[in-house]
């Protein structure tokens, strides 16, 4: 017996990195999954690399026709929604005095807005389906604390903190548990992008920020994709049905909340 024998799963941003790996893991789990994302070609390639058993849906979490779309989608070809992880996400970095509008309006309305209203479509399906459900909203350790370059980041992450609290209280009722899992630093295409930022903005040399943050975590070297799987199954198993509005740290030791 698999834990997550017959389920089905919605997972955002799942092309690659910690979404994929999740939809891995999910599948090896016996769960059914789709793999949504705004860049459907590399969602379609995942889809037939992960298996028979996902499926590729185009998804842009900015757009409510999108979300809709999305979710009607998944429904229909998997029969119901069991799951949801909000993974979808955008990284920038900027001292504030350049930080500019328009990159703070796209992070807050792909990180923030993108799993709240994701959040709120699969809530009402789950609720007029009955029988409840798990959502799982990926926050960081960005989340829990500023930093001196990533202050739009930082704010849309401590945000998806404070909406799976609130959510979490208000769809238990339902029997829908809402949880969060705060990652530290996870190797893959995304940090490759991070580590460009900080190569611009601190003089380092391309790779070097990758290095300095893998050996300052306490584990002794950075997060791999994973890494997380395990909290992520746990989560949408029936031993997680306790656990209400809360956010795991799943990040080598690098912070304790
Ligand atoms: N990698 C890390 O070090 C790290 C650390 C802490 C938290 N996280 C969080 O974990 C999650 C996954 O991170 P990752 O490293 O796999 O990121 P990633 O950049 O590798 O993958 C993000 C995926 O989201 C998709 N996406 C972007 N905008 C979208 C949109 N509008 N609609 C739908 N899909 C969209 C991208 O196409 C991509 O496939 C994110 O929420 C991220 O903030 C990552």
């Amino acid at each position: 017996m698999k834990r997550l024998d017959g389920k089905t799963a919605l997972i955002t941003g799942a092309a690659r990195g910690i979404g994929r790996a999740f939809a891995e893991a999910y599948v090896k789990e016996g769960a059914r999954v789709a793999i949504a994302d705004l860049n459907i070609a590399r969602a379609r390639e995942t889809a037939a690399e992960v298996g028979d058993a996902a499926t590729a849906v185009e998804m842009d979490v900015t757009r409510q026709d999108s979300i809709d779309a999305a979710v009607a989608e998944t429904v229909e070809r998997l029969g119901r929604i069991d799951i949801l992880i909000n993974n979808a996400a955008l990284f920038s970095a900027a001292p504030i005095v350049e930080i500019e509008r328009a990159d703070y309006d796209t992070l807050f309305s792909v990180n923030v807005a993108g799993t709240l209203f994701t959040m709120q479509a699969v809530a009402r399906h789950m609720i007029a389906r009955g029988g409840g459900g798990k959502i799982i909203n990926m926050a960081s350790q960005a989340g829990r604390r500023g930093e001196p370059l990533v202050a739009v980041y930082c704010a849309t992450k401590a945000a998806v903190i404070s909406l799976t609290q609130s959510a979490g209280l208000n769809l238990i009722g339902h029997g829908i548990n809402v949880n969060a899992i705060a990652p530290g630093v996870v190797d893959g295409e995304h940090w490759d992008g991070v580590d460009a930022f900080f190569a611009k903005y601190e003089n380092k040399a391309p790779g070097q920020k990758k290095k300095e943050v893998g050996e300052a975590v306490p584990y002794g070297r950075m997060g791999t994709a994973d890494d997380l799987t395990g909290m992520a199954i746990f989560l949408a198993t029936h031993e997680a049905d306790y656990i209400v509005s809360q956010c795991f740290n799943v990040d080598g030791g690098q912070w304790m909340s």
